[in-house]
């Protein structure tokens, strides 16, 4: 069996700025796998090609063993797989339900069908209560569970949250520290980015670790935090006391 993920050798470049250099690693099906680095070491970027909305310029990415690279954001959601935007991107002037049917539509034909999906993501992510209110209305710490919910409302295998905790208060945080451990526990591997170290470690089982594009650096969380080049690359004053 091959592994759900499997990203191999994949580059990609801006003008002259090398944002992904030969990044390679696997992901298990069931894992929650950090993916860490400092500001502009290419982690977006590789969630924009694996979620297909950019191409590797080499190299290639397989979900559970078929090449998704190249072929577009519809063959990778088809795939399994779904993302969440580190810019929030809701549609503010349609309710938080619709927002969530547009994923849903992903999937399902059926307004009705797409409709009692996205009611169901709703409660799964603690918003029922906001289905009705335009996305414009929502607190920000409800627009990243709306994210969630649009997300998993394509069904996905594979979910990749870019800075979803970001910017929250520690309790919205733990909130949704929550979601992403009930995400799991459905059966959904996730992929996450995340640039706070007290939160992230005690919740991932791998770590892959990124700088100047280029994985430095992937292991247990234990490991990475430990290993000198993560430390001289990233975490610096950061966590170097722990
Ligand atoms: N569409 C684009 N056009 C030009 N340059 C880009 C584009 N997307 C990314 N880059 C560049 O690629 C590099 C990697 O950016 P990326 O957004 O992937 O980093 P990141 O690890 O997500 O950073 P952050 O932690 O700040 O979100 C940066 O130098 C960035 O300026
Ligand atoms: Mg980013």
């Amino acid at each position: 069996m091959p592994a759900l993920l499997e990203v191999e050798q994949v580059s990609r470049s801006f003008g002259g700025v090398a944002a992904n250099v030969d990044v390679s690693f696997t992901v298990e099906a069931g894992e929650i796998l950090g993916l860490i680095g400092p500001n502009g070491a290419g982690k977006t970027t590789l969630f924009n090609m694996i979620a297909g909305e950019i191409a590797p310029e080499s190299g290639v990415i397989r979900m559970a063993g078929e090449i998704v690279s190249g072929r577009g954001p519809l063959a990778c959601a088809r795939a399994g797989i779904a993302r969440t935007f580190q810019i929030v991107r809701s549609f503010d002037t349609m309710t938080v339900l619709e927002n969530v049917m547009v994923g849903a539509f992903a999937r399902v034909g059926r307004t009705r069908t797409a409709m009692a999906e996205a009611a169901a993501m709703l409660a799964a992510t603690g918003l029922a209560a906001r289905a009705d209110a335009p996305a414009a209305q929502l607190t920000p710490p409800e627009k990243r569970r709306l994210e969630v919910a649009r997300a998993l409302a394509t069904r996905p295998r594979l979910i990749l949250l870019d800075e979803m905790l970001t910017g929250l208060t520690p309790a919205e945080a733990q909130d949704g520290v929550a979601l992403i451990r009930a995400v799991r526990a459905q059966g959904i591997t996730v992929i996450m980015v995340e640039h706070v170290m007290e939160i992230l470690l005690p919740l991932i089982d791998r770590a892959v670790v990124l700088d100047l594009g280029r994985v430095i650096a992937r292991g247990t969380p234990d490991a990475v935090v430990r290993d000198p080049a993560v430390i001289r690359a990233y975490l610096g004053d950061r966590y170097a006391a722990a």
